[in-house]
């Protein structure tokens, strides 16, 4: 038996990294896994994984969220879990960010997860149960120069904390999760440099970087039945770096 049978989760940014672990762990636990994602390419590979359905979202358009909620609610009958991943991000230097530059993170890793949250949760709320995890960063927590990403990613912790409080009695539990450096394309220059690698190892108490299954995991005992007294949790997932 699957932890997530009968389960229907969608999971944004499925198409790669740690999205992409989480839709292989979550079809294997049982569950009927949407992986939205706005890379289309990406997505036709994801459909051909048995209880896997890749279908396009733009996590920034309110209009897309109302798209996909309305369609895999008439598909599938419900919605149970959503795991709000897909994201962007940058090291550009404080000085260098414009308007535009801010305007373009906080409307994917800011208001993408809250779009998410608005437009899934009067679904789960109907059927008074629901579990919604949010991908947010260590870079919420600790100063690491990452700039309006981090910004975006301090968004995603307070939304996050919000939420669990708004549709708490309504029976949908919304907890979050703070990656570390994980090695997926995202973080691929930081993992192909051996000296920088070197270095963010040794800096790490466990003495790697983290993988998408880390990740998927912690997502998946959020997501399920196993964790249904938690709710506006953080857990850090980094090896131990933010604690020093
Ligand atoms: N990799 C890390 O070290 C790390 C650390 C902390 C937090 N995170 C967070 O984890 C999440 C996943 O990161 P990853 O490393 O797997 O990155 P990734 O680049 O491998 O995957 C991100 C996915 O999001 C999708 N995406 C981007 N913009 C989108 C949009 N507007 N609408 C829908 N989909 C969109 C991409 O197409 C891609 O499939 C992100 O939110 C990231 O900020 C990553």
């Amino acid at each position: 038996m699957g932890k997530l049978d009968n389960k229907v989760a969608i999971i944004t940014g499925g198409a790669s990294g740690i999205g992409e672990g989480m839709v292989d762990l979550f079809a294997k636990e049982g569950a009927i896994v949407i992986a939205a994602d706005i890379n289309e390419a990406a997505l036709e590979k994801a459909s051909q994984k048995e209880n896997v359905y890749g279908m396009k979202l733009n996590v920034a358009s309110d209009e897309d969220w109302q798209a996909l909620a309305k369609e895999v609610n008439e598909r599938f009958g419900k919605i149970d879990i959503l795991v709000n991943n897909a994201g962007i991000s940058s090291e550009k230097p404080y000085a260098e960010i414009n308007a535009e530059d801010w305007q373009k993170m906080l409307a994917i890793n800011g208001f993408g997860p809250f779009a998410g949250v608005k437009h899934i949760a009067p679904y789960m709320a109907a059927q008074k149960k629901g579990s919604i995890v949010n991908i947010s960063s260590y870079t919420a927590m600790i100063g690491q120069g990452f700039n309006h990403y981090s910004a975006s990613k301090g968004a995603v912790r307070a939304m996050s904390k919000a939420a669990a409080t708004t549709f708490g009695r309504q029976g949908v539990r919304v907890n979050a999760l703070f990656p570390g450096i994980i090695e997926t394309p995202m973080t691929q220059a930081l993992s192909s440099s051996k000296e920088l690698l070197g270095q963010l190892i040794q800096a790490t108490p466990l003495q790697r970087l983290g993988k998408p299954e880390d990740i998927a995991q912690a997502a998946l005992f959020l997501a399920s039945d196993d964790s249904s007294y938690i709710t506006g949790a953080e857990l850090v997932i980094d090896g131990g770096f933010s604690a020093q």
